[in-house]
């Protein structure tokens, strides 16, 4: 656990068990992650298809680190009803398939879990005409209990199969602002499952 970053926000102090990934180790892995992406696309366009709510912060850090020519849609996923801590078979109540035939398609999500998210969201940017579709998520858990799962891409973090919340991902739709990425105490050794 990642304790050299100290919660800043008051409000939550008690909820949390620590941080599992400051905001000073996001941001150096983001730049190394965005180098990878800028190198990937040598002809300089890219569309990107995020998965809101949970990656709209990850999201916005990562896209001004590329200097690209590039466009960007958002679809809304379901895949946590409130306070589930494991995931249900994810839905797109919203969708928008944006401008994607023959484009270069990077499909951004928060965290990979069973993989179902972004293998729902990958196929229907496929079934849009876009010419190519990678993945990249800011985390991955480990599941060994699943070893035929896809694997993104790019990943930020390789991390244990636990329930993580902040830097944009929520519990009962709290804690999205917190700056790290941190261990409730209500979860802590555990996910839920
Ligand atoms: P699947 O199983 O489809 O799940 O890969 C990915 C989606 O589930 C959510 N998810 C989490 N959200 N803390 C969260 O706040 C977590 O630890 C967590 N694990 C999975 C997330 O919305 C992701 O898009």
């Amino acid at each position: 656990m990642d304790e050299s970053s100290l919660i800043s926000h008051e409000a939550y102090g008690r909820d949390i068990v620590g941080v599992l990934i400051s905001r000073h180790r996001i941001a150096a892995r983001l730049d190394e992650l965005a180098k990878c992406i800028t190198e990937t696309y040598p002809e300089g366009e890219l569309t990107i298809v995020a998965a809101l709510t949970g990656a709209m912060i990850f999201l916005s850090d990562l896209i001004r680190r590329l200097p690209l020519r590039l466009r960007l849609d958002v679809v809304r996923v379901s895949s946590y009803p409130h306070r589930a801590t494991a995931s249900r078979e994810p839905s797109v109540p919203i969708a928008s398939a944006g401008d994607l035939p023959g484009r270069h398609v990077l499909v951004v999500d928060d965290i990979l879990d069973t993989g179902k998210t972004l293998e729902l969201i990958r196929g229907l940017v496929l079934s849009a005409g876009a010419a190519s579709a990678r993945t990249c998520v800011l985390m991955s858990k480990r599941r060994d209990d699943l070893p035929a799962r896809v694997a993104a891409d790019f990943v930020g973090f390789d991390i244990e199969d636990q329930f993580v919340v902040g830097y944009g991902l929520d519990y009962g739709d709290l804690y999205r602002n917190l700056p790290d990425i941190c261990l409730l105490r209500e979860l802590a050794g555990g996910n839920g499952r």
